[in-house]
């Protein structure tokens, strides 16, 4: 059986730099046609010279290939002139409290210090998309974060907030609750729960930041994908770490599904009688949410069976070696 996909979008994905930007960038921009580059480098995206050098860099590994980067800024205080400026250049800014996952240690160390960056962000409609957790117990922090985005949410009325990578059902709870709350959710969060990283043998390329949760969170966000709920977004957060960094002591956060994402998330909707959603999943729901209109691209699937390649250059890959139904057989590009 075959199926189709128009304009697939990745919300929340990692290029990186140099050698591992020119390796997973065109990875994406193959199935993709557009997604939000999230701005964790070392140094972070965060003044014009870093974000027309790294646009650059992106541009030129994915834009023969019909893609559109979405960029962003990593928060912090800014001045209402660079946010004039750079406005038009980036869909939203992203904010880590201080810390909290990989490149983050230049993060917000306390909400108040960008109170007038997010003020003016609300006027000048520019989105805040956020890394919701705390510096608490594992399994708790993003549920110790909701309270947080409350009040960003009710301070903020106007301001569009996409809370990243949820994992939990009070995640999605809260998103029913205000307007201006958004989400986006990743393949694995649909899909794996703390088991499947610690549950038996330690599996590093399932570690990611925020950490898989309970089975009630993972089947609450699968159907609410599946549904497909209005506000969720797909977005991988494909995070690329070399393989010496994921299988050794102190193993990196981040898995990397952006190849394969497409596939499996089909295989996962068929399998529940959802591949009418996935449209609106992978493309719909972002382009209305943030008013984008990304290049066209069709993307056919075939249930012919595929298997996940080991590894692309020096990183491995989400479920490594096993088998899916379904192989993309076809991506038209209009260039
Ligand atoms: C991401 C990375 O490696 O950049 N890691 C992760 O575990 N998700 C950063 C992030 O989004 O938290
Ligand atoms: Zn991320």
């Amino acid at each position: 059986m075959s199926f189709q996909l128009n304009s697939p979008l990745d919300m929340h994905l990692h290029f990186r730099e140099g050698a591992m930007l020119d390796l997973v960038a065109p990875l994406s921009a193959h199935s993709f046609s557009g997604g939000v580059v999230m701005p964790n480098l070392v140094p972070p995206v965060d003044d014009v010279h870093r974000l027309d050098a790294y646009e650059r860099q992106v541009r030129a590994a994915t834009s023969p290939l019909g893609f559109e980067p979405y960029m962003t800024l990593f928060m912090r205080p800014y001045t209402s002139e660079e946010l004039s400026e750079l406005r038009d250049r980036i869909i939203g800014v992203k904010l880590y409290p201080a810390g909290i996952t990989t490149h983050s240690d230049q993060g917000v160390k306390n909400m108040d210090d960008v109170a007038d960056t997010l003020r003016m962000m609300e006027e000048m409609e520019i989105p805040l998309l956020v890394h919701g957790e705390t510096q608490g117990f594992v399994l708790d922090r993003e549920v110790e974060f909701l309270s947080t985005y409350e009040q960003l949410a009710s301070r903020y009325s106007k301001l569009k907030i996409v809370m990243e990578h949820i994992t939990t059902l009070d995640a999605l709870r809260l998103l029913d609750r205000y307007d201006n709350l958004y989400a986006t959710v990743t393949l694995q969060h649909l899909m794996i729960t703390l088991d499947d990283i610690a549950g038996g043998l330690m599996n590093p390329h399932l570690f990611c930041k925020p950490i898989a949760k309970r089975p009630e969170d993972r089947d609450a966000l699968l159907s609410a994908a599946l549904a497909p709920h209005p506000k969720l977004m797909f977005g991988s957060d494909s995070a690329p770490h070399p393989r010496d960094k994921k299988e050794c002591c102190g193993c990196a956060a981040g898995v990397f599904t952006a190849p394969v994402a497409l596939q499996i998330l089909v295989e996962l909707f068929a399998k529940h009688n959802a591949l009418d959603a996935l449209q609106a999943f992978t493309s719909d729901n972002a382009r209305r949410i943030y008013g984008v209109n990304p290049p066209k691209k069709v993307v056919e699937f075939d249930n012919c069976g595929d298997v996940i390649p080991e590894r692309y250059g020096d990183v491995i890959p989400i479920f490594a070696g096993q088998s899916t139904s379904y192989a993309i057989t076809r991506v038209d590009t209009e260039l």
